[in-house]
Formats: C-alpha cells, sequence, structure tokens
C-alpha cells in the first residue's frame, strides 16, 4: 500500500458502495473492498479500481458476526498499517433492509438488521479509529426513511435512526482528529424489494420528481473529504423527500 493512505468501504462490491469506492480509488486512496458473499461483482470492482493506479485488496466478511468483523481488521493490518500508510477513511455503506412489518418480524429479523446496520458501524468505527493514527473521516450510509414511519420497513427506519445518533456519539467522541458524518440519500436504486410500478410512484411524489443519481450521492462524500469542519452531521440527497 506504500505512497496510499487506506479507505475501507463496506458492501463496495456493487451498487452504492462500489461507487463510492472507485471514487475514493480516483483521490488516490489504496482501497480495502469489503463484500459479503458478491465474490464476482467485488472481482470486478476491483479491477475497475486497479486501472485507476492505486492498490486494491477485496475482503469477504459477514459483518453481523464480531469475528466477521474481527477478521476484516486483520486481513486490513496485513495491508493498512505502516507508518505514513495508515487508513484514513471509512465508509460503512452495508446494510440490509427486512421489508417485514411489526406484526410479522421476529427477534431474529430484528436481530441481524440491528447487527449489520448498527453495531457493526459502531464496532468497525472503533476499530478504525484505534487505526487512523495521522486523523481520518468516517462515513456512515443511513436513509431519508430514518426519520420516516415506513411501516413495512421497522427494524431498517429504527436501525438507521439509531445510526444517526450513534454517528453524532462517534463524532463528539473521536474528536478533533477523526470526523464523523452521516449521508442520507433517498431513493437512489431501487431494492429487490419494490417493483418498477411502485418505484415510479415513489419517484412521482418527490418534490424534486427525480431520484439522486449515484453520482450526486458520491458527491456528497467528496465534500466531506473536502471540508475539514464538517462532523457529527447528515447530508440528505433526497430529491426533498425529507419534506413530504
Ligand atoms: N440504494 C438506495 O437508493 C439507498 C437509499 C437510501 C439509503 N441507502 C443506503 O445506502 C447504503 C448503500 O445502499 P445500496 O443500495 O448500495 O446497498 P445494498 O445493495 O442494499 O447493500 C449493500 C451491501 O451490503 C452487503 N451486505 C448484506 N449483508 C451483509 C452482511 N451480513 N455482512 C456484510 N455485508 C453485507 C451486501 O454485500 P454482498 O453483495 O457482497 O453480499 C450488499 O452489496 C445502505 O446503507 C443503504 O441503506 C441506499
Amino acid at each position: 500500500m506504500d505512497g496510499h493512505p487506506c479507505a475501507l468501504v463496506t458492501g463496495a462490491a456493487r451498487r452504492l458502495g462500489k461507487a463510492f469506492a472507485l471514487a475514493l480509488a480516483r483521490q488516490g486512496y489504496a482501497i480495502l473492498l469489503h463484500y459479503h458473499i458478491s465474490k464476482e461483482e467485488a472481482e470486478q470492482a476491483a479491477e475497475e479500481i486497479k486501472s485507476l493506479g492505486v492498490p486494491v485488496h477485496p475482503i469477504p466478511a459477514d459483518l453481523s458476526t464480531v469475528d466477521g468483523i474481527t477478521h476484516l481488521f486483520s486481513t486490513l493490518d496485513t495491508h493498512c498499517s505502516s507508518p505514513g500508510y495508515t487508513l484514513r477513511v471509512l465508509v460503512n455503506s452495508a446494510s440490509v433492509m427486512p421489508k417485514k412489518d411489526l406484526r410479522s418480524l421476529n427477534a431474529e429479523d430484528w436481530d441481524s438488521t440491528f447487527h449489520l446496520n448498527l453495531r457493526a458501524p459502531f464496532l468497525l468505527g472503533q476499530a478504525a479509529a484505534k487505526r487512523m493514527t495521522s486523523g481520518g473521516l468516517i462515513v456512515n450510509l443511513s436513509d431519508i426513511g430514518a426519520h420516516k414511519l415506513w411501516t413495512g420497513y421497522p427494524a431498517y427506519v429504527v436501525s438507521k435512526s439509531a445510526l444517526e445518533t450513534l454517528t453524532r456519539l462517534m463524532a463528539k467522541t473521536y474528536a478533533p482528529s477523526i470526523r464523523v458524518n452521516t449521508i442520507a440519500p433517498g431513493l437512489v436504486l431501487p431494492s429487490e424489494n419494490v417493483t418498477p410500478e411502485e418505484w415510479e410512484k415513489l419517484i412521482q411524489r418527490l418534490p424534486l420528481q427525480r431520484p439522486a443519481s449515484v453520482e450526486e450521492v458520491v458527491s456528497a462524500l467528496e465534500f466531506l473529504l473536502k471540508n475539514e469542519s464538517i462532523t457529527g452531521q447528515t447530508i440528505g440527497v433526497d430529491g426533498g423527500y425529507s419534506m413530504l
């Protein structure tokens, strides 16, 4: 990793996580590319990153377990701990969004959602902060749904709402050397839970009547990298969803 500060992006094999990893690679960061089961996509993303001239290491891990997080950091330490080339950025993008209302949600659904969406950013942030000896930036991915009563996704919205509070606590704890912020997209890429018709209906309700592009969400990360006065904040990239 010589000559490159390191950035760890979780859930980076595809969709938004991949776009964050590519953006960091374009800025010269060596990339620790975490994925869970999307091995082929992770390898493809790694090829794209390599072509930008920075080192990249795909690391598989189930982040809903403590062992998975320990494994991720022991692998990271083999690539990213020489003086001057330490970890500088963590983006917590991996997430699950089970579609079950409060009547059908069970304890296992609740725990697995919270373990990945909330406990993992806490443990990853804690482990990352220890390694960010030259300062750093942690970005947690929330959702505009954190402030909505989406009855179909209770575990998801409560976990994201708690993640925003966790972000603020982390920002206060790890200041002044490490900044911690949240990006809260609205509608960007449809999940498999929504039909194309439902997605179109949701889009039409937005004040801006269009989804945010992946590039627009990534530009929030680029802004946070550049503006070193921002910590403990949530940046909504939501087409006005929060006003509904
Ligand atoms: N897409 C949107 O429109 C949107 C809107 C608002 C907020 N967000 C937030 O933005 C972030 C990225 O969104 P996205 O749509 O790109 O995410 P996504 O496709 O829903 O999930 C991101 C990744 O999470 C990983 N993951 C799932 N279970 C895991 C586990 N047990 N351990 C480790 N990783 C696991 C998956 O990795 P593998 O594929 O390798 O299994 C997946 O690629 C999320 O936090 C999401 O809540 C997205």
